[in-house]
């Protein structure tokens, strides 16, 4: 019976660290956007935050939370890894369930903006992009 417990005892403190983790990764970030970065970060808010925003429970910022067990950052807005290059390969390829955007979606314009915007210093990002459902929210003028 001691035993049990202390197992559970584990399983319960190791589903507390991953919660920690997954916290981690939706720190609030202010400040202004860099204008030159503006046009990507409109691209990230529209294709891309509705799987990988800063919150934890989103498609591509849990499989990321998971592959990469809170390294780095699950959200791609907080990474200072990616490169240009390795951006455009996964929007044209798209990998497990994230699907490849197509040039009439996402342009070479946009997707080097795109690219611009998650390469560079995480100062001149500004706040993370709003997520498409809170600005429908917004919109709505529903308070959360
Ligand atoms: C439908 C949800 C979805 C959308 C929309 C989406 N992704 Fe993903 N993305 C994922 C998932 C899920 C993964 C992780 C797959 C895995 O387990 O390796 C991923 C992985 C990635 C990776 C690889 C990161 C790594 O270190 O392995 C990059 C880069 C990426 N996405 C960029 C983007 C960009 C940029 C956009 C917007 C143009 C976007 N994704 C849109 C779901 C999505």
């Amino acid at each position: 019976m001691k035993r049990y417990l202390a197992i559970a005892a584990i399983v319960i403190a190791g589903g507390m660290i991953g919660v920690a983790q997954a916290e981690d990764t939706s720190a609030v970030r202010t400040g202004e956007t860099a204008a030159a970065l503006a046009p990507g970060k409109d691209v990230f808010a529209h294709w891309c935050a509705p799987c990988h925003a800063a919150e934890p429970r989103l498609a591509g910022t849990m499989a990321l939370q998971v592959k990469y067990e809170g390294a780095i950052p699950a959200a791609l807005e907080d990474r200072t890894d990616l490169t240009p290059e390795v951006v455009a390969y996964f929007v044209r390829n798209g990998v497990a369930w994230m699907p490849p955007f197509r040039k009439t979606e996402i342009s070479d314009a946009d997707l080097a903006a795109l690219g611009a915007y998650l390469s560079a210093p995480l100062e001149e990002r500004g706040a993370h992009a709003p997520r498409l459902a809170d600005e429908m929210m917004a919109r709505k003028g529903v308070q959360q």
